[in-house]
């Protein structure tokens, strides 16, 4: 089997398509999925979904992940902003993680200008809608053909 990422979404997501559709829009997390799914194909990597709206389960998916899955591409969603356990998940992790945004956190309101998460991150694609999903997956694939690349040549 091939090469395969972990796309973790958190809380609310699961209500895309209906929730506050005037930011997030009427995709839902399933079109997502299947855009992901579309790219993550061209690119040679499998995805794999995981969505909850409790912290503790987003940290124990992070937890295993590190076994089976060589990145993570995330959406935290209302935990970007409060969460120093995802942070610390991620980057015990050690695993290279994309954070993803529909709407861009940096002209909402204040409270959402900050990401505890970001700096667990090689980096972070916010504001354009469905696309910040396949921008940040493109990103992570590069970051993670770039890194074998350089894994290979050291052993050479
Ligand atoms: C969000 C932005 C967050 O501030 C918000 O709490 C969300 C969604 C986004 O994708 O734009 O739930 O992560």
């Amino acid at each position: 089997m091939g090469d395969k990422i972990l796309v973790i979404h958190g809380p609310n997501l699961n209500l895309l398509g209906t929730r506050e559709v005037k930011i997030y829009g009427k995709t839902t997390l399933k079109d997502i999925h299947h855009l992901l799914n579309r790219e993550g194909k061209k690119s040679g990597f499998g995805l794999e979904f995981f969505q909850s709206n409790h912290e503790g389960e987003i940290v124990d998916a992070i937890g295993a992940a590190r076994k089976t899955f060589k990145g993570i591409l995330i959406n935290p969603a209302a935990y970007t902003h409060t969460s120093i356990a995802i942070r610390d998940a991620l980057l015990a992790s050690g695993l290279p993680v994309a954070e993803v945004h529909l709407s861009n956190i940096y002209n909402r309101e204040e409270f959402r200008h900050h990401s505890m998460t970001a700096p667990a991150c090689i980096g972070q694609v916010t504001g354009f809608g469905k696309e910040s999903y396949v921008l940040g997956l493109a990103g992570l694939v590069g970051y993670i053909k770039a890194s074998k690349g350089k894994s290979k040549r050291k052993k050479a």
